[in-house]
């Protein structure tokens, strides 16, 4: 396909990257595959230890010797997601226990640490040089972005709206990955909320590379095949970020029943819900969407919602249910083919 500054900056032969998956859904194979197939894949590393990191950085190199980014949340922990007093424990155990009740699950231990520490994370990652740090939910620190530049390490910052794109601009970040409300998983706002900052991929992708001449963009949100890439490309990106399509592939680590979901009527309607982890993000309803929506204003910040409902998950995939899992997806769900890298990446690039 085209050269852009992307595929310059990065050496890969494509201006397509694997959109990072965090809470355990990226693989090693999955970032190795795309990286044989000429795109740039990631590793969504939020969850991951300092050690961690290495391991998996280790093992993407032992798949493939291809460029791959890591990826990390900023900013890990919402107002008030930092501490829970046992009075703040009761009143969420009284939203979640008639759910509890149903999988015979036991009132739950109150956490003991709350975030994932992005300080610490960012230390493995630059350790790691891997060719690109991806980031979503805020703006590293100057001299984070600094040594990044040093080691050789393109940044890339998400943004949803064009006054986030001008603070990534502004602090030097090298590459702007413009999120669409399309997109499957969080809204990574940063400056306002992230219902008020609802702007789709088009409009966001063409402001921003009109507005910010100097950084490459790319653009994601419901880009699942080659005429949306090409439109992408159209609208002034030097690049396009996929995950849905990634994310339905069997080398991605998320689950067959995920993966079914996908392809099946819900990937058709498709909802921004906080209730699955206290961040606005976009999946397929269920029951737990069902069940917690109406007690989303009095839902625990991010991430003590995930601790709530991270056991109700878990009890679910034991028996093979879907109704409470976090069944990510984006509004481009329905147009998606492929269930094996190699053959995404062959439709996507053909001539
Ligand atoms: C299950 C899941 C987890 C995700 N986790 C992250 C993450 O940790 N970090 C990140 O930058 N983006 C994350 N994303 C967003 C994707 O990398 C990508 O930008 C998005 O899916 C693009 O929109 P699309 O799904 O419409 O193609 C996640 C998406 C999904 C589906």
């Amino acid at each position: 396909m085209l050269r852009t500054e992307i595929t310059e900056r990065l050496g890969i032969q494509h201006p397509i990257v694997q959109g990072p998956f965090g809470g355990g859904i990226s693989t090693p194979q999955l970032v190795a595959e795309v990286g044989k197939a000429g795109g740039l894949g990631s590793f969504g590393a939020y969850t991951l230890s300092a050690h961690e990191i290495e391991d998996v950085t280790n093992k993407i190199r032992a798949l493939s010797n291809h460029p791959f980014a890591l990826n990390l949340w900023v900013s890990d922990h919402d107002r008030g997601g930092d501490r829970l007093t046992p009075e703040q424990f009761d009143a969420a155990w009284k939203i979640f226990k008639p759910l509890y009740d149903e999988f015979e699950l036991e009132k739950p231990v109150p956490p003991v640490k709350f975030f994932h520490g992005f300080e610490t994370q960012i230390e493995a990652v630059l350790e790691a040089r891997p060719a690109a740090f991806s980031f979503v939910f805020g703006v590293p620190k100057g001299a984070i972005l600094a040594e990044c530049s040093r080691r050789g390490i393109t940044t890339i910052g998400a943004v949803t709206t064009l006054a986030e794109a001008e603070a990534m601009d502004a602090a030097g970040v090298d590459v702007i990955l413009t999120t669409g409300f399309e997109a499957a998983g969080h809204r990574p706002s940063f400056l306002g909320s992230a219902e008020l900052s609802l702007m789709g991929t088009l409009t966001l992708t063409r402001l921003v590379a009109a507005k910010i001449k100097r950084r490459p963009v790319i653009a994601a949100g419901g880009i699942v095949d080659r005429p949306g890439i090409q439109a992408a490309l159209d609208l002034g990106a030097a690049g396009a970020q996929l995950g849905t399509a990634f994310l339905a592939c069997e080398e991605s680590g998320t689950t067959k029943e995920h993966r079914d979901a996908l392809f099946g009527e819900g990937g058709q309607r498709t909802v921004l819900t906080r209730t699955y982890s206290g961040r606005l993000a976009r999946g397929i309803p269920n029951r737990l969407i069902e069940a917690l929506t109406p007690y989303v204003d009095k839902l625990p910040p991010f991430p003590i919602e995930v601790w709530f409902t991270s056991p109700l998950r878990k009890a679910a995939a034991a028996q093979g249910r879907t109704d409470f899992l976090a069944l990510y997806a984006g509004q481009g769900a329905p147009l998606l083919k492929h269930r094996r890298v190699a053959d995404l990446m062959a439709d996507l690039t053909a001539n």
